[in-house]
């Protein structure tokens, strides 16, 4: 099969284009003919091998945590899935291997994919709509009629969350640069804030719940605005560090400093097929690159700058076709 790898660490040139085998199938695993993958940050992340001290990878590593095709194989125990079903999926975190023509994945990271997308809007969703997600009603716990906080509202993470914030019923206040502003009001915003020429601590505003989709506020900063017995949640493992995380639990009004790391979870992927077949949530698409230009879909990711997500078409004669 046709896989983008890299054999070590560095810049977007140690991607390369290869054959390998087609992944063995568990027995309580499903083989996905990958039709496109998502682009995350993380993907970067792993190439520059800023985790290395952490997390040791197996080279040739294949990136990418999200994808959508249709199922070609599955294992003895698999009950859920059947050859021929597409679906989508969120591979396992230090594992990935989306940037594929197949991936084999635990059946509990699949889900059917959602109808009305196409492939490649369906790749759009598993990490990022995950992440905002799990941020929002596992960490936050947010309740209708909450006024929440989401900074970066047009990135990957940000456009899902603040759709999913207003599904959960919240006021949502979200930031984005100047450009994007429009964006995220038609996400459903109901207050944007251009975080370039206000700064979002600094006014008479507060937030039941305060979600960093970016990571880049520190909680001093955040607590002037949220309310006591308030929550943040970064996505930021640094600024949710051993120190930070010991200061807020002695916050003497109550407000908790939290951090997400997204879980793969196929049950929660069901939820956002329910939401988009509704017409309540959609993806955002900044740029679609087909597989063998994933060092440049990479370069996009890694200005920062993405409006929604970038998607890697895998199979570009089937990345346009919905699933109906
Ligand atoms: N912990 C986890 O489990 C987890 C899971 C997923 C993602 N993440 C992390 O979450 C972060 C966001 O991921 P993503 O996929 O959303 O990334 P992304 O799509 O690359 O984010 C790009 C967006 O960030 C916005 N942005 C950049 N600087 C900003 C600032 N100072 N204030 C507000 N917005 C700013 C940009 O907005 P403008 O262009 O409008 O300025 C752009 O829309 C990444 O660091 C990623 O690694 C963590």
């Amino acid at each position: 099969m046709r896989a983008l790898v890299f054999h070590q660490y560095g810049s977007v040139d140690v991607l390369q284009q290869v054959e390998l085998d087609r992944p063995v199938v568990a027995p309580d695993a499903v083989l996905i003919r990958v039709v496109a993958a998502g682009v995350n940050p993380a993907d970067s992340v792993f190439r520059r091998g800023d985790l290395k001290l952490i997390i040791r990878l197996k080279f040739p590593f294949i990136p990418g945590l999200d994808v959508a095709g249709v199922v070609a194989e599955v294992g003895a125990n698999v009950t859920k899935f059947r050859p021929g079903d597409a679906v989508y999926a969120m591979l396992p975190n230090a594992i990935m291997g989306g940037y594929a023509e197949y991936v084999a994945v635990a059946e509990t990271c699949v889900a059917p994919m959602p109808e009305s997308l196409t492939f490649g809007e369906a790749a759009a969703l598993p990490c990022a709509a995950l992440t905002a997600l799990q941020s929002l009603r596992d960490k936050l716990a947010l309740r209708p009629g909450g006024h929440v906080l989401i900074n970066g509202g047009s990135g990957g993470v940000g456009t899902f969350a603040v759709q999913i914030a207003k599904i959960m019923g919240a006021t949502v206040t979200a930031t984005c640069s100047d450009r994007n502003l429009d964006l995220v009001r038609s996400l459903g915003a109901d207050a944007v804030i251009d975080y370039n020429s206000t700064d979002v601590t600094a006014g008479d505003a507060r937030y039941d719940a305060v979600f960093d989709a970016v990571g880049v506020l520190p909680f001093d900063k955040i607590k002037r605005v949220l309310c006591p017995g308030g929550a943040m949640v970064t996505v930021n493992f640094n600024l949710a560090n051993p120190l930070a995380m010991l200061r807020a639990r002695f916050d003497r009004q109550q407000r908790k400093l939290k951090s997400i790391l997204v879980q793969p979870v196929g049950a929660d992927l069901d939820t956002l097929r329910e939401w988009v077949e509704a017409g309540k949530l959609r993806p955002v698409i900044d740029k679609v690159y087909p597989l063998e230009d994933a060092p440049e879909a990479q370069r996009h990711s890694d200005t920062r700058r993405t409006r929604g997500k970038i998607v890697l078409a895998v199979d570009t004669d089937r990345v346009n076709e919905k699933r109906i």
